[in-house]
């Protein structure tokens, strides 16, 4: 072999070996050399990853050069206020695409022609952003090519700054106009849910088993249950659920079997047990709903005030109080405050007062005494003391 031929081999050789190791973990030159584009394991499965993981980017336009072999997008920990309509370009489809991962983007607003080429993706996730989908920032049809979609993770979606009754609003809206026959979860964990005032929310999900509340401010299930027909589980650990009525609890009865083998946690609510709890203590022992770890539920409050951390099913004894212990206990150190300070100042005029009167009584009583007048004034000392 002479030295040229050598040469040539070897170069092309070299150049064959970059070429296979590009495509194998480099992505598309849009993608900057910030992402990681190849076969890894996605929850315990291999799978082609495109994986940007805190790699703050401001836009999303690189996406349009996705991969077509993609199977799960990670796209977290960007700054990307907006998403652009067709975030996956406008000519390619993603035949193997099931995961969208944007979690922790800093999104604020997604369009409603946003999400195209979407149609075999199962999850998506939207954790942990900003979102703002109420006003004329609702689009109905927003999720509506996710025709397979079966997850859907909104924990911590959406902006504090909105109301969570606006934005649930919005969501049924979304629900009702994106068609998703198939969508079985729905997360809505840590968004400062207080009450839900659309009660059919869940209502147009046909397929919906199981719907994630935890971590919320929700103290009513003021939503329709009954409608839920493959209804599975109902997470509403750590709300503020102080006891739940009759009105309420009849709700999971409209489910087929009446409710028989629906789990629903109530684990982490301030439990009052008064007398209002007596409807919630009842079902809790009939009901055919698996109620989880309903031994451990505590009382966090009650009346009488020896309920309090009990357990539920050790309460036998319980009786009306007028008013939650929490805000009789807040008004009762206000009125003690006002209390004292009003007294002290009475004390302070009244001895201003007393050591006045004394020394003009005194004053009085030498001139009375000269005078020979003593028995009137000694009987109405205050009135002559006005006249003074
Ligand atoms: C994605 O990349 C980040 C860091 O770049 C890494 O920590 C994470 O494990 C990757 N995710 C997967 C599913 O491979
Ligand atoms: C995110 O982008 C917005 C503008 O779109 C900018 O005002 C903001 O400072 C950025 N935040 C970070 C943390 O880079
Ligand atoms: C949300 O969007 C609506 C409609 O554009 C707007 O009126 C409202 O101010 C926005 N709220 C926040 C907190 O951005
Ligand atoms: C909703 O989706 C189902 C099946 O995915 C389809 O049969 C039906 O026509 C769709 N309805 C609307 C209003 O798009
Ligand atoms: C909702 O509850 C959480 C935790 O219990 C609390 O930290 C938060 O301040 C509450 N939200 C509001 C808006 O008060
Ligand atoms: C709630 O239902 C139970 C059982 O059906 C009944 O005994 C109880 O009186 C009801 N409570 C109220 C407040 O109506």
């Amino acid at each position: 072999m002479c030295p040229e031929k050598l040469a040539a081999f070897v170069c092309f050789f070299f150049i064959i070996s970059i070429i296979e190791l590009s495509s194998a973990v480099t992505c598309p030159p849009d993608f900057g050399g910030r992402c990681i584009c190849g076969k890894a394991s996605y929850n315990g499965k291999p799978r082609f990853l495109v994986n940007c993981t805190n790699t703050q980017f401001n836009d999303a336009a690189m996406l349009e050069k996705l991969p077509i072999q993609t199977e799960v997008v990670i796209f977290t920990g960007n700054n990307i206020s907006s998403m652009p309509w067709n975030v996956f370009g406008k000519m390619n489809d993603y035949p193997d695409l099931e995961v969208i991962d944007m979690t922790n983007n800093n999104i604020k607003e997604i369009k409603g022609k946003t999400y195209h080429h979407v149609r075999n993706v199962k999850t998506l996730i939207l954790n942990h952003n900003q979102l703002n989908i109420t006003g004329d920032k609702t689009h109905p049809r927003i999720f509506s090519n996710f025709v397979n979609l079966e997850s859907l993770h909104l924990t911590n979606a959406f902006s504090e700054s909105v109301d969570s009754k606006e934005y649930l609003v919005a969501l049924e809206q979304i629900f009702f106009g994106s068609n998703l026959t198939k969508l079985a979860k729905v997360h809505l964990e840590q968004n400062e849910i207080w009450s839900i005032k659309n009660p059919n929310i869940f209502c147009s999900l046909p397929s919906l088993m199981d719907i994630q509340l935890g971590d919320n401010n929700i103290s009513e299930i003021n939503f329709n249950v009954g409608c839920i027909q493959n209804l599975r589980f109902i997470d509403l650990r750590n709300n503020k659920i102080h006891s739940l009525s009759n009105n309420t609890l009849s709700k999971f009865e409209e489910l087929p079997d009446q409710g028989l083998g629906v789990k629903l946690d109530l684990m982490g609510n301030p439990f009052i047990c008064d007398c209002q709890i007596a409807d919630l203590l009842n079902w809790l022992r009939t009901t055919k709903v698996d109620v989880l770890e309903k031994e451990s539920y505590m009382c966090y409050d009650g009346f009488p005030v020896s309920n309090i951390n009990l357990q539920l099913y050790n309460v036998h004894q319980i009786q009306c109080a007028y008013a939650p212990k929490q805000e009789y206990q807040g008004t009762t150190v206000l009125l003690g405050i006002l209390l004292f300070l009003m007294s002290s100042l009475i004390l302070i005029i009244g001895y201003m007062n007393f050591t006045n009167v004394r020394a003009r009584t005194v004053a009085l009583w030498e001139k009375v005494i000269h005078r020979g007048q003593y028995t009137h004034i000694l009987s109405k000392p205050e009135e002559q003391e006005v006249h003074v």
